[in-house]
This record gives structure tokens, C-alpha cells and sequence, in this order.
């Protein structure tokens, strides 16, 4: 079960990532967006990523101009746009980026479900809903897993593969082959909120606010103590700033209204009141710091 054909659903800040590694690991990978204007947005990012990728093999002296450009080249010839999902019929693996909306990916999946071949293998990149949801919409359950990638995808190694108890050994297999192709170190996780990374990291940044919230600490030395005594590249409150205080909320809001019992899952008003005033973070200009482009007050 080997994936060569991959379609990859959204173009956007996740989708764009997605394509561009899936086409360096020798893929040919259709893009799908819903308009024009998003998906030349989104091909014109990968361009951009890949020369600036040849550019440093350069640099480092990993390639001489002739074969980055080649190699480049070769990358970008993999990928083709379309508007159309009924590109995507014959793919071995389809991955949606779309919206993190339960109801638009449950339609989007249940129609790839009529379009796409037996064979084809798809895939989420959800953060916070449950992969089994989709699955079932989907009508193949078995040949249905997640597949959460970093942002930004280029850069960030690790690729979360989710099982639920459906999926069928070889498609998790084949998934997991088709991480590492795109140069990832994939870990295996099941069908759990959050799966590793965000069931550890979303608790954490909510102690961090509440700390705040109780006044037990300035958000300053919260995120002093996080990063001196943990060696962490930055702390939780500075963290969430640049994740986004509406994504946190959301996701929180989301495991809180599925798993009403975890107390891990609770939602900090003050989470809520900063995005009532519309302080969602370093986008803004404006969360629990002020942002001037990366620079924080
Ligand atoms: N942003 C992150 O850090 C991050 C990290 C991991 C996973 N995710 C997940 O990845 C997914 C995408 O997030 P994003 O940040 O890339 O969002 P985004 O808004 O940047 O991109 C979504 C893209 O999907 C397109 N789209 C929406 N509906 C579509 C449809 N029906 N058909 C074709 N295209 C459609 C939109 O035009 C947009 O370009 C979400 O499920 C999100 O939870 C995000």
C-alpha cells in the first residue's frame, strides 16, 4: 500500500505545508482549494518556501545552484492546483486542511466518500475533534486516519498518526511511511483529545492562566520561570499569545462540551473575557502582551 498520488484539501497557513512536504518526499500532490484566489495564494507560498529552501542548500553547501534548482524544480512540477475534488478520485491518500469546523469536514468527508476510489486512504489534520466523527461521515472507516502536522509544516518535525479502533493495520502503516517521506518523525497515537501534544500542552497553558488569574505571578515571571528553569523556547502565556487566545478557547470549549467531567479541560474566564475584547493574541497586536510583529511589550 504505498502512497505516490497525494490530494491535499486547503491551502492555506497547514494545507500549503502539507503539499510542499508531501511533493519533496516524491509525491505528486493535487492541491484543492475552494476559490482561485486562495489557492494562488497558497501555490505562491510554496514557491516562494522552496527557492528559499534551494537558497540555503546553497548556503550550507548541501547542493551546488545547478542541483537546487533542479531539485526545486522537480518539487514544484509534483504539485498541481485544482478547484475541483473530483481531482482527487484516483489519490492513494487524501489529506483535509480545511476550517476547524466538525459539520464542514463531516460534509467534505462524506462527499469524498462518493467521489474517491476505493483504495484511497484519508486523512485529517484536525487539532481537536474527534477522528472517528469523520471516519464514520466518511463511510470508511477503516481506511481513515489522523494525520496532525506542525505549524509551520516546513519546519516542525513531528507528524501525530491517530488510529481509531477502526483503522485497518496497513492504512496506519501506509500513513506512517507516508509521514516519515515527508521527512517527519511520525508518533502513533489513538483517537484521543488532543492526541499527545495538545492534551499536554492546552492543561499546561491553562495553569498558566489561571496561576495568573489567582495572582499567584506577573505573566512575566510565569513565563520567565517556564523558560529559565525548563529551558522551554518560550513560556505559556507568551505561548498561547502566539497560538491564539480564540484557538485555545475554542479547542478548550470544544473537549469541555464533549468531556464535561476532566477537570484538565476547564475554561479560564479571563480566557474568555481577553477574547470578548477581541485581544486574541500577537494577530491582534494585542493578548496577554502587546505585539509588534514578533517583538513583545
Ligand atoms: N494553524 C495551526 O497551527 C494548526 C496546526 C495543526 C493543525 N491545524 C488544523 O489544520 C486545519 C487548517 O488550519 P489552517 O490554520 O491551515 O487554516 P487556514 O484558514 O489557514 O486554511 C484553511 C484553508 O481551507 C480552505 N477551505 C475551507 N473550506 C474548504 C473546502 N470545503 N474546500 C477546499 N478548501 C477549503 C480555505 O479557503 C483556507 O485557505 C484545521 O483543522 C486546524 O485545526 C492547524
Amino acid at each position: 500500500m504505498e502512497i505516490k498520488k497525494v490530494g491535499v484539501i486547503g491551502c492555506g497557513l497547514m494545507g500549503h505545508g502539507i503539499v510542499q512536504v508531501a511533493a519533496q518526499g516524491g509525491c505528486e500532490v493535487i492541491a484543492v482549494e475552494a476559490q482561485q484566489d486562495f489557492l494562488d495564494k497558497g501555490l505562491a507560498r510554496i514557491e516562494k518556501s522552496v527557492k528559499k529552501l534551494a537558497e540555503k542548500a546553497v548556503e550550507k553547501g548541501k547542493a551546488t545552484p545547478e542541483q537546487a534548482e533542479a531539485q526545486a524544480a522537480a518539487t514544484l512540477g509534483r504539485i498541481h492546483g485544482s478547484l475541483d475534488k473530483k481531482d482527487l478520485a484516483d489519490c492513494d491518500l487524501v489529506i483535509e486542511a480545511i476550517v476547524e469546523n466538525l459539520d464542514v469536514k463531516k460534509a467534505l468527508f462524506k462527499e469524498l466518500g462518493g467521489l474517491c476510489a476505493a483504495k484511497t486512504i484519508f486523512a485529517s489534520n484536525t487539532s481537536s475533534f474527534p477522528i472517528g466523527e469523520m471516519a464514520a461521515a466518511s463511510g470508511r472507516p477503516a481506511r481513515f486516519v489522523g494525520l496532525h502536522f506542525f505549524n509551520p509544516v516546513q519546519l516542525m518535525r513531528l507528524v501525530e498518526v491517530v488510529r481509531t479502533d477502526a483503522t485497518d493495520e496497513e492504512v496506519f502503516a501506509a500513513a506512517r511511511a507516508f509521514g516519515e517521506a515527508c521527512g517527519k518523525s511520525p508518533v502513533s497515537c489513538k483517537d484521543t483529545p488532543g492526541f499527545v501534544v495538545n492534551r499536554l500542552l492546552v492543561p499546561y497553558m491553562v495553569q498558566a492562566l489561571q496561576m495568573l488569574e489567582r495572582g499567584d505571578a506577573t505573566k512575566e515571571d510565569i513565563d520567565t520561570a517556564m523558560q529559565l528553569g525548563c529551558g522551554y523556547p518560550m513560556g505559556p502565556l507568551t505561548l498561547t499569545d502566539y497560538v491564539g487566545l480564540d484557538t485555545t478557547l475554542f479547542i478548550l470549549q470544544g473537549w469541555k462540551e464533549r468531556y464535561p467531567n476532566e477537570p484538565a479541560f476547564e475554561v479560564p474566564a479571563l480566557l474568555v473575557k481577553l477574547v470578548a475584547e477581541g485581544k486574541l493574541g500577537r494577530k491582534t497586536g494585542e493578548g496577554f502582551y502587546k505585539w509588534d510583529g514578533d517583538k513583545r511589550s
